[in-house]
């Protein structure tokens, strides 16, 4: 059975091999490790999928900024990784259930992803253009996506800003 609980510092190093593996290179667990450092990093949303005591999958959802005539303090969901032995079981969809489900519950208003629309349209992200809300990044509209939270009002458009963090990714 799968367990998905918050991540702790004993977990670091298994978190970061899940990563390296699931990606082929060392970028997102940098990426962890830096958010982790940074006033982004939201303890509560930094989870993990453990079978049998050992960490097969993780999400982190950070704070980014939407940035318009005032700048809102909104959820961005990366980096997410199954290890590869354990990849399309539904490990990676229990993860992203789980945070969307902390972050309504934590009042948040909206979730961030550039990521596979196959794979996220299935939890209600949407291209980030319906809700004129534009990427920081030249990519297809379909890969950057929003999923409005409980809070979410009409009024939250604006530009995407992510930390500097994400400088490297
Ligand atoms: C993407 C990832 C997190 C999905 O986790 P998972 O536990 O394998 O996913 P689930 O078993 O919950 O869901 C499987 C679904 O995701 C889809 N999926 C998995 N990897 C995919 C990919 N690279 N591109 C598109 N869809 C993908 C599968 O096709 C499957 O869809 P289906 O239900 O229609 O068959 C995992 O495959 C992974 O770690 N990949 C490498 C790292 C990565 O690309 N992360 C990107 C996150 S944006």
């Amino acid at each position: 059975m799968v367990n998905i609980r918050r991540e702790t510092l004993a977990d670091y190093p298994a978190i970061a091999e899940v990563n390296r593996l699931a990606f082929g290179q060392e970028n997102e667990a940098n990426l962890i490790d830096k958010i982790r450092h940074s006033d982004r990093y939201i303890p509560e949303l930094s989870l993990v999928a453990e079978i049998d005591n050992l960490i097969v999958g993780q999400i982190l959802f950070s704070y980014i900024d939407l940035v318009n005539t005032e700048t809102l303090q909104v959820i961005g969901l990366a980096p997410l990784a199954v290890h590869p032995q354990f990849q399309r079981q539904g490990i990676g969809s229990a993860l992203v259930k789980a945070g969307l489900k902390i972050a309504d519950v934590r009042g948040q208003i909206l979730v961030i992803v550039l990521g596979h629309p196959h794979f996220y349209n299935r939890f209600g992200f949407q291209p980030s253009v319906i809700y004129q809300i534009e990427s920081p990044f030249p990519v297809p509209d379909d890969v950057f996506m929003v999923k409005p939270l409980q809070n979410y009002q009409q009024k939250y458009t604006g530009k995407v800003v992510y930390p500097p963090a994400f400088n490297e990714v």
